[in-house]
Formats: structure tokens, sequence, C-alpha cells
């Protein structure tokens, strides 16, 4: 089996690091421009399998989407009501973005398109989205009572119906798929989650010309003629990818890093909120906005951490950060408890499970599982071992940086980082050198 041998850091880690784009937006770039109309100049797109799965899938229905640099991509879009039936099935590869966001924009199209995907993707819950969707009027086929893929969404020739959805989960790929059917519904559509999950679709609508109203935790979407493109979107670093170094750059000793380009809005800064409590220094330079995101470079140095508490409200904002958050927590002072992360559970794997196998491999007795959270007893010693990524890239990183820090590790299955950070593992030996 391949294995990637992480060596225990000798020195700290100094220097610059130019955090690669979000893959969430960079999800939505090419999607919402494929739907929109005219063409979109999209830069700093994020280059990684998860992306380029949703740019292959809008070239399936018709978009022209050609790379015309690194990173750089020019979408000459379809409009609403001009994506063409795929003569191909539609492969979403690991990519939960590409494959639900998909099936808000084709549950009102007029043909038949087909989804699959990987082994991982395959397992995970659909229902989620295709019963809202279904309430719409929308007709969706899966395996196991359409809940899993492949799926089929079957040609719809009347208008959606608008619909007010209380989503149980505070998901922004369900409330992105509804908010995309609603451009194709009778009237406003509105979805309400307990917690607002991230909010990057409704920024990025909002500049292709959609009407949408925030209440509360509750957005509502008007139906849409056209959506129009505007013209240049650019793509910030990514919090979940910068996660990584803030929590390396903390924990070994006598770090210095400075990231830059890191998408800060505020409801992907969970992450931020929990190091600050845990005592990590950190200082957030140049605060701006571009191309609707907040964005800020960040300090971040090495500092003594303590355990923390953390609970349901706050995990829609940190949800992919969890696994390096519980490496933070494993070099801390004391205990961290982490309750009401069950969406941990369908994930790429089941993360809460993976965590407690992969962290009591590295730190014998140091994570217990508890309902839908997991207890962290910080500071326990740690030893080389042989662990599993589960082939699930946020795992994989996490557990390089629990090696590097730590007493090494031997990650198995590595390469899945190609999913978000495909150079990351380059960039730890470049900052170890
Ligand atoms: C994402 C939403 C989150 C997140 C995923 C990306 C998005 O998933 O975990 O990595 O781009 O909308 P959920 O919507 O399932 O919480």
């Amino acid at each position: 089996m391949e294995t990637k041998k992480i060596e225990k850091m000798r020195g700290a880690l100094r220097g610059e690091i130019t955090i690669p784009a979000d893959k969430s937006i960079s999800h939505r770039s090419v999607l919402f421009s494929a739907l929109g109309k005219g063409k979109t100049h999209v830069k700093n797109f994020l280059e990684a399998a998860d992306c380029l799965s949703s740019a292959a899938c809008m070239r399936a229905l018709g978009a022209d989407v050609e790379r015309v640099g690194e990173g750089e991509y020019i979408i000459n879009g379809c409009g609403l009501r001009g994506l063409k039936e795929p003569s191909i099935v539609l492969d979403a590869g690991n990519s939960g973005t590409t494959l639900r966001l998909s099936m808000g924009m084709l549950a009102g199209q007029p043909f038949l398109t087909t989804f699959m995907g990987d082994a991982s993707l395959s397992r995970r819950p659909m229902g989620r989205v295709i019963k809202p969707l279904a309430q719409m009027g929308a007709n969706i086929r899966g395996r196991e009572g359409d809940k899993l893929l492949p799926i089929t969404i079957l040609p719809k020739h009347t208008p959606l119906q608008a619909i007010q959805y209380d989503s149980p989960v505070a998901s922004a790929q369900v409330k992105s798929a509804i908010l995309l059917a609603g451009l194709y519904a009778d009237g406003d559509t509105t979805v309400r989650e307990l917690y607002v999950s991230r909010d990057h679709s409704e920024r990025m609508l909002s500049a292709f010309g959609a009407k949408l109203k925030r209440e509360g935790s509750a957005v509502t979407i008007s139906p849409a003629e056209e959506l129009v493109s505007p013209e240049e979107i650019i793509v910030p670093g990514d919090i979940s990818s910068a996660a990584f170094w803030l929590v390396a750059g903390s924990v070994i000793e006598g770090s210095d890093l400075l990231l830059k380009n890191v998408g800060v809005n505020p409801t992907r800064t969970g992450i931020l909120d929990v190091l600050f409590d845990m005592g990590a220094k950190l200082e957030l330079l140049d605060a701006r906005v571009s191309g609707g995101e907040p964005v800020a470079d960040i300090h971040v140095q090495a500092h003594g951490l303590k355990g923390v508490y953390f609970g349901a409200e706050i995990i829609p904002r940190l949800v992919d950060e969890i696994p390096i958050i519980a490496v933070a927590a494993l070099f801390a002072e004391g205990d961290t408890v982490i309750e009401g992360a069950g969406e941990l559970r369908v994930k790429e794997t089941d993360r809460l499970s993976a965590i407690l196998t992969a962290l009591n491999a590295l730190a014998p007795g140091s994570v217990e599982e508890r309902g839908d959270g997991l207890i962290i007893h910080g500071g326990r010693p740690l030893k080389h071992a042989k662990v599993d990524s589960y082939d699930d890239h946020r795992m994989a990183m996490a557990l390089s940086v629990a090696g590097a820090a730590g007493a090494g590790a031997d990650i198995e299955k590595p390469s899945c980082v190609r999913i978000s950070y495909p150079s990351f593992y380059e960039e730890l030996e470049r900052l170890s050198r």
C-alpha cells in the first residue's frame, strides 16, 4: 500500500505560505458561470480534483470552460435555460459540492441527467437534497430508496414549486441546492437553517443578479429569467487549507508563519474563534474585501495551547476543520470537548471514527468518542505510527501535521490531498528545510 513518510519536524516552521484557492468558492465560480449568461473570467480557481470534477460536469452540460492560464479560466455560460442534456453519465468524483449543487441546478431542467461518483461519494446521503427538491416537484431517482448514487434527475417541463424549507441540517450544500432550484420556481423559495452555514452561494448568486433576502437564519430567493455574469470572479485562499498551517504554526515550537490571502468570511472562521480560545497567537493583517468575500493575511506564532469546549452552534463555521482542531487539542494542555458534530459521520469518511482511531494510534489513550462528539486529552506522549487517511484529504493533512509536530507518522493512502491541496506535501517539505 502507498504510504507517505512524515518526519518529525527538526526545527520551527518559518516563512510565507500562499494559501491555495477556496474549494467552495471555486466550485461555485464554475457552476454559476455555466448557468449564467455571458463570459466569466475566473482567477485563482483551485485546480484540485474536486473543482475539476465541477468543471468537467459543466462542460458536459454545454458550458465552454476554457483554461487560459494557471488557475485561470474563461467560462462561457449557457444561461439559466440553455444547459444541454449531457450525452454521458456525469462523474462527480469525490465531490459532494459538485453533486449536491448540480442537483439543484438540474432539478428544473427539461432533460435527463445521471450522476455517478467514487466509492466515498456513493456512500454519502443524498436524500437530504432529494427530499426538498422532490417537494418542489423534481423527479429524482437513486439507489436505496432514492438516497444514494447513482442518481438520475428526470426531465421537468413545468416550473418547480416554491417552498419554505426548514432544513434539519445546517448544510451549505443542501441550502445551495434549494436556492439554485428556486431560480426555476413559481414563487419565492425560503430555506431556514438552525445555524447559518457558509454563505458563498448567496454572495455569488447576488453578484450574478439573483434576488436574495436574508432574515436571521433564513434566506429567500426569487425566481429569475436569467443570471448575468459579473465578468470576473477572483477566488480567495481557503481557510480550510490554511487551517493546517494555523495549527502546525501554533504547536511546533518557535514557528512564525505568514499565511497570505486567506478568505475570512465570518461563516467560515470558527477555527479562528476556537484557536483564539485555546490561546493561539494569531493576528489578522491587511483585512480587505476581494470579489465580494472578506480576505486577510494571517500571522501565526507558536504558543502554548489549552483545551476548550465547543458545540453544535459553531460546528457549521468549522465543520471541515475538526480533524485539524483535534490535532491542536492533542498538543494542548487539558481536555478539549467537542459536541454536536454528527455531520462529521457523513463526510468523505466518518471523521469522528477516523480521528478516534488515528489519533489514538499516534498518542495512545488521547481520544474518546462521546455520542456525536469527542473528548481529547491533551499532552499525552506521541509515538511514530502508521495511520490510515481513509482516503480522506483532510484526515491525511491533519495526520501529517500531527506526525510533523509529534514523532513522525506513516500516512496510508496519502494521495487524496489532490482533492483540495495538491501541493500540501511539497509545502510541508519546503517549510521543514
Ligand atoms: C461545502 C459545505 C460543507 C463542507 C464541504 C463544502 C460547500 O458541507 O463540509 O466541504 O461548499 O457548500 P455540508 O453542506 O454537507 O455541511
